[in-house]
Parts: structure tokens; C-alpha cells; sequence
């Protein structure tokens, strides 16, 4: 099964895929993580992305595009992808709708995350991740179980991003509003958008995520 989580900066998108990559099998694609990656090793794409990034704003499509049609084409995707992050402008959503025809792939389904403005702030203020394996914690809602401790790795390193202060935050949802929602009607016109509650509590939304999935 091919899904994308759609959602604003912090509705919760790569911590419901985490775990639905860690239950089902099928592989996260974040197109954050991807182009973080590329900003840390210093790649043509990273230097071109990390600026725009830490502002808050969207990197082009063609780059995008680019980044996520490699990945799609990795033999792992064969067992069904998350989509994290991406569609995020018409232009992506169209080019994955091309993408996906060419290598005879299909879109199984969108899942909406729907959660208030003041809510996405304070996630995204108090989000921290451990720098060893990526899970993502936050100060008051997902704390390690000991303190300073990752949960599943061990490491005492983590990492908060550059892009996680209420400023920044301004500038992503205005991409978000302006950018990224038009997607909202673009999927329900074609009958794969359902919505979830994304202000429940984390399993809860899992819950919603994968009643929708079963449904699919
Ligand atoms: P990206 O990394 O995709 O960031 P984002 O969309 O802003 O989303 P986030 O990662 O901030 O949030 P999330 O929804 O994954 O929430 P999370 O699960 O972590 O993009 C970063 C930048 O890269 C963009 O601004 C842009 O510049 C560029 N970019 C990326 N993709 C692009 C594209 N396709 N086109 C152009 N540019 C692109 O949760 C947040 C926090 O809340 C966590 O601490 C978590 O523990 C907590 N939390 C989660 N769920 C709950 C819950 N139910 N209750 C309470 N707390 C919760």
C-alpha cells in the first residue's frame, strides 16, 4: 500500500510514520529527513535547500522531484511507502502523479492530519530528536522513559532543528496554507482523502491512521 500523510509543520506526520514503517513494513520517505541529510553532507542539493529550510520556506519542485523519484524507484519501495512531507505544492502532487503512472505504482490513499495552529507550535518548540537512530521525542507529550536516555537506541545525543522556533513557524504555515492545502480538495476530488483527528493523543491517531488504512 502507497499513502501520503498530509498535515501542516507538526501535525505529527513522521512520528505516525515511524510507526507504521516499524509495524507494517512499508518505508517512510521524508522528504525533510532526505534534504537534512543533504544539508549535513554538504551535497549540491544541500546547499541549495538549507537556507530556504531554515527560513521556512518550500525548495523547488524540480529538486524535489528529483530527490523522490530516485527514492520511489529503490527496490524497497516495492513493499509500500509513506509519503512524509511530500506532495507539498500542486506541481509535486501532479509530478507524483506521473511518476507513479510510469512505474506502474498507485496511490492507495491520503491521510489528512488535522490539528489547531496554537497546538502545531508547541509541538514543534518541544520537539527534540535523538541524533543516533532519528526517533523523535518532545519535551511535555513524548518524553524518553529515562531521562537523557534514548528509548530504543541508547544514545544520550539529541538534536532540536534549526527550523523549530516559533518564528520559523510563521513562514511554514504560511507555505503551508498557501502551498500545500490546495492538495486537501486536489486528493478528495479524486476519492483517496480521509481525515484523522490529529489533536487526539499519538495513539490514538495511530488508531484513526490505521482504521483508515484497513478501509482502504
Ligand atoms: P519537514 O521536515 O517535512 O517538516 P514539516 O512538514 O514542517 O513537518 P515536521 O517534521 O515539522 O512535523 P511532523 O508533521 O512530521 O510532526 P512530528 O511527527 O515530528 O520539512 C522541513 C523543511 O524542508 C520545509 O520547511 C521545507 O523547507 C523543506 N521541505 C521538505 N519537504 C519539502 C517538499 N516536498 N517541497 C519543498 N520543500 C520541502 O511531530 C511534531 C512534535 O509533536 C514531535 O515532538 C512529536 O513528539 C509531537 N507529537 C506528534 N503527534 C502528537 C500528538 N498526537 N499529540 C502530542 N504531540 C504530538
Amino acid at each position: 500500500m502507497n499513502i501520503i500523510l498530509l498535515g501542516p509543520p507538526g501535525a505529527g506526520k513522521g512520528t505516525q510514520a515511524q510507526r507504521l514503517q516499524s509495524d507494517l513494513g512499508m518505508v517512510q520517505l521524508s522528504t525533510g529527513d532526505m534534504l537534512r541529510a543533504a544539508v549535513a553532507s554538504g551535497t549540491e542539493l544541500g546547499k541549495k535547500a538549507k537556507g530556504l529550510m531554515e527560513k521556512g520556506e518550500l525548495v523547488p519542485d524540480d529538486l524535489i522531484v528529483g530527490l523522490i523519484k530516485d527514492r520511489i524507484a529503490q527496490p524497497d519501495c516495492a513493499k509500500g511507502f509513506i509519503l512524509d512531507g511530500f506532495p507539498r505544492t500542486e506541481a509535486q502532487a501532479r509530478a507524483l502523479d506521473k511518476m507513479l503512472a510510469e512505474m506502474a505504482m498507485k496511490l492507495d490513499q491520503v491521510v489528512e492530519m488535522e490539528v489547531d495552529e496554537k497546538a502545531l507550535t508547541e509541538r514543534v518548540v518541544g520537539r527534540f530528536t535523538c541524533a543516533k537512530c532519528g526517533t523523535g521525542y518532545h519535551d511535555s507529550f513524548k518524553r524518553p522513559k529515562v531521562d537523557g536516555v534514548c528509548d530504543v537506541c541508547g544514545s544520550k545525543e539529541f538534536t532540536r532543528r534549526k527550523d523549530d522556533n516559533a518564528e520559523t513557524m510563521k513562514t511554514r504555515m504560511v507555505a503551508y496554507r498557501a502551498q500545500t492545502e490546495p492538495l486537501l480538495p486536489y486528493y478528495r476530488a479524486r476519492g483517496v482523502l480521509k481525515k484523522v483527528d490529529g489533536m487526539a493523543a499519538m495513539d490514538e491517531v495511530y488508531r484513526q491512521i490505521r482504521a483508515v488504512l484497513a478501509g482502504a
